[in-house]
């Protein structure tokens, strides 16, 4: 048992904005790396189309090759998401992330359909994993500022959470999903949240755009939150949320977690291997 839960998101919020193919073998040896470096929540890719996102598409294939041991999730935007991720696992095996948006603007760009019509389509979804016993988490988009709509009031952002988990008590990953969000508005925005669901089940998901990600996760701290995403090596974006680079990178959360004495399960010298992966990755890409 940890202080903080770390999620790594590195092999599909950070490979997905990555331009190119990348190989099912840099992806399962990068997800290993993670893994060998104590990073047992790993989302490691998404049953999406793959006329919308190609840098996912071989997921069946790298779930096919991990090792069990780690927690692996997958994101699942509808039933044709669900059937791809099941017939590629095992009942059981694995967890799903669901996402929604908080403004009409990326829910849109991102899903292409409004707020209501993917929590609609989300409920499906839901049912099917409770009766698979399938853990579900429920990401919430662009929490602080949207690229299509301007920064979004924390009202929007806690009916969205309300309508999530009355679908199922879900957690959720709360995120500042093109990195603008201020420490002052996340702290309105979780509390805005904590009013209807508690802080153990509330995640952050900061991307660092404007070099704010660590500071709204020592406000998240300080609000209770004790669980946080993050990729190695600051990779990622979201290919739909334009101005959306980096999620904050694993190594500088850990960096700043251990010198304030939480504990986090990672072994920093295992994370550099992993981070060095995710580097070249990109590197081979530029
Ligand atoms: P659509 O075009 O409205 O869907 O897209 P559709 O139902 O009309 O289907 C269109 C085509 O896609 C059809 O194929 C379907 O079969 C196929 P066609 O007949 O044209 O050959 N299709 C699928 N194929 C594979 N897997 C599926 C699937 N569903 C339909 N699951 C859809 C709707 C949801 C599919 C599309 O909008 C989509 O895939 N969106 C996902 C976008 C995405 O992955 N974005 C990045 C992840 S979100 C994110 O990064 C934010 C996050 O990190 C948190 C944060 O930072 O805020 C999580
Ligand atoms: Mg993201």
């Amino acid at each position: 048992m940890t202080d903080i839960t770390l999620h790594e998101v590195g092999p599909r919020d950070g490979l997905q904005n990555e331009p190119g193919v990348i190989s099912v073998a840099d992806k399962v040896a990068f997800i290993n790396a993670l893994s060998a470096a104590g990073l047992h929540e790993l989302e490691v890719g998404s049953f999406v189309s793959p006329k919308w996102v190609p840098q996912m598409a071989g997921t069946a294939d790298v779930l096919a090759a991990l090792p069990a041991g780690p927690n692996y999730a997958v994101l699942v935007p509808n039933m044709r998401g669900w059937d791809g991720f099941q017939a590629a696992t095992k009942q059981g095996a694995y967890a799903i992330s669901i996402f929604v948006s908080a403004t009409e603007g990326f829910s849109r760009a991102n899903l292409n359909c409004t707020i209501s019509e993917s929590l609609e389509r989300l409920k499906p979804v839901v049912a099917a994993a409770a009766d698979a016993g399938v853990p579900v988490r429920g990401y919430i988009s662009c929490v602080t500022d949207c690229p299509f709509d301007g920064q979004t009031s924390p009202a929007a952002v806690a009916k969205v959470a309300e309508d999530l988990r009355q679908i199922a008590p879900m957690p959720l990953s709360l995120g500042d999903t093109i990195g603008k969000g201020t420490p002052d508005r996340v702290a309105a925005m979780l509390r805005a949240v904590l009013d209807v669901a508690p802080a153990d089940q509330l995640a952050g998901h900061f991307h660092d755009t404007s070099g704010q990600a660590l500071d709204n996760i020592s406000t998240s701290l300080e609000t209770g939150l004790r669980a946080f995403d993050s990729a190695a090596g600051g990779l990622g974006g979201c290919p739909y949320a334009p101005g959306a680079p980096g999620n904050v990178a694993t190594e500088s959360v850990v960096a700043m977690l251990h010198d304030r004495g939480y504990s986090t399960g990672v072994d920093t010298a295992k994370l550099e291997a992993a981070t060095a992966i995710a580097r070249k990755l990109k590197e081979d890409r530029s």
